[in-house]
């Protein structure tokens, strides 16, 4: 950590007061594992922002837009305008995408891809006649990005805060119950409600899988009443739930993509349209869309992209986080012996948090920041989630015994900072490896083979 004069760097999400002259500098990457300048080695539990999923260091891609560069680094996609790769990206993930004839529209992150999709859903409506539908419906605890739009689309209260009046058609609803999306657009009235965005597993909020049976029921709710369905996948696309798209089986009206797109090796977002919402922009003659970012469709991102996606696929990333889910679960559920933690959520794919005890967190406004730093002195970078949860979403490339040192590190930590531990040992007689069925691990092979509901919440041993 260097310390002294500061930076004039202003750091996203940060308190100043704090941070400034204090930079954690992270100077190198390989696989699971990031490096600082002063040579000091962590295990990335949070593959970055949720986005290195392929892991650091990956020269081929860096070769992909090195060649891309070579040719030409970027170019206007505006009007008729395109680069090639760009061109065989949409194709890619058209393919890919969980729903009909799907269209792709570029962005420059996530950000980007919610306000688009905020503009999109009601420009859909108004070109089709029904321009009275403009309100948008959310879950609580959803995070949404950082633009007006999606700051108004804020399921956490804290993130929509001191900004003056907000889009006032935004309405929240609670993150875990079907009957209350529904009683919501009743009472709005369907031919008021443009769209429903759906964070399929919420991320930022908290780590929080749906509970079995609620991305169907929600997608049947919408179906009925004609409201669109918009999945965020922003940390969910591209395979971090074990499944390419957790919304893969719902046919959603927009998939919301960006982070694991490109691994985060370039920036770029995109926003998977179904055919269905794509064709009045694409068939109406005069129905030009004014709307696009410089950098939408990005040569060299693309490049990135397409070279992140070549490896995801060569070596069957997607059902390696499939396999290491149950892993997962079995490094965090003993953590629930710790007196300061009020329950672990795993059980889709690579996402998993660690939530303290609200009453320790009351008490203590220092107990989370002092978590996270005795991590970090154990060689584990991550976070605090809004809940506070520690955040758990590490790159695809991690190994199972990576796995299991992180949560003996968790585990440390928590000692290290005050908390105790109710030891009920496991039949094996290892506290730190308790016997996890499948049943209490979640994942898929439930009942509507859907990402199944959170492991239930355990108070203490
Ligand atoms: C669900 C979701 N949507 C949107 C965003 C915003 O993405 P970005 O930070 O790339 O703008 C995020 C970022 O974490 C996210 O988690």
């Amino acid at each position: 950590m260097s310390s002294g004069s500061a930076s004039a760097f202003w750091h996203p999400f940060a308190d100043m007061s704090v941070v400034a002259g204090h930079d954690l500098v992270i100077a190198s990457g390989s696989g699971a594992r990031v490096t600082d300048e002063e040579g000091r080695e962590y295990l990335d539990a949070t593959a970055a922002l949720w986005y290195c999923n392929v892991g650091h260091g990956r020269a081929e891609i860096g070769d992909a837009v090195r060649r891309q560069m070579g040719e030409i680094a970027a170019y206007s996609n505006f009007g008729d305008l395109a680069t090639r790769p760009t061109l065989e990206l949409a194709d890619r993930l058209a393919a890919m995408a969980p729903m009909p004839d799907a269209k792709v529209f570029f962005t420059s992150g996530g950000s980007d891809a919610v306000d688009t999709a905020v503009k999109l859903v009601r420009r859909y409506w108004d070109l089709v006649g029904q321009p009275e539908r403009t309100v948008i419906i959310t879950r609580e605890r959803s995070y949404h990005g950082m633009h007006m739009a999606g700051t108004a689309l804020a399921g956490i209260p804290a993130n929509r805060a001191g900004y003056g009046p907000l889009d006032s058609g935004v309405v929240n609803v609670p993150w875990d119950d079907p009957a209350a999306l529904a009683e919501a657009i009743d009472r709005i009235g369907a031919d008021r409600v443009a769209a429903f965005f759906c964070e399929p597993v919420i991320g930022a909020g908290g780590v929080y899988p749906p509970p079995a049976g609620y991305l169907d029921a929600v997608r049947e709710v919408c179906r009925e009443r004609g409201v669109l369905f918009v999945a965020d996948e922003v940390i969910t696309g591209y395979g971090r739930t074990g499944r390419m798209f957790a919304s893969e089986g719902l046919e959603p009206d927009l998939v919301l993509t960006a982070k694991g797109l490109t691994s985060g090796y370039l920036p770029m977002g995109a926003v998977l349209v179904a055919g269905s919402v794509a064709r009045p922009f694409w068939e109406s003659p005069g129905a030009l869309w004014r709307h696009g970012y410089t950098y939408s469709g990005h040569a060299s991102a693309a490049a990135a992209a397409m070279a992140n996606l070549d490896i995801i696929e060569r070596e069957g990333l997607v059902a390696q986080v499939r396999a290491l889910e149950l892993s997962l679960t079995a490094a965090l559920v003993p953590l629930r012996q710790h007196t300061w933690v009020s329950e672990t959520r795993s059980g889709v794919g690579l996402l998993g948090a660690v939530t303290l005890e609200p009453a320790v967190l009351s008490a203590d406004a220092t107990a989370m920041p002092r978590l996270i730093a005795a991590l970090r002195d154990r060689g584990v970078l991550t976070r605090a989630l809004a809940d506070g949860s520690v955040q758990v979403s590490p790159p695809f490339v991690i190994t199972r015994d990576e796995l299991q040192a992180l949560g003996a590190a968790i585990d440390g930590a928590l000692t290290d900072v005050g908390s105790t531990r109710n030891v009920t040992t496991s039949s094996a007689g290892d506290p730190l490896l308790p016997e996890v069925t499948s049943d209490e691990a979640g994942g898929f092979g439930s009942s509507d083979d859907r990402l199944l509901a959170d492991v239930p919440p355990h108070h203490g041993a």
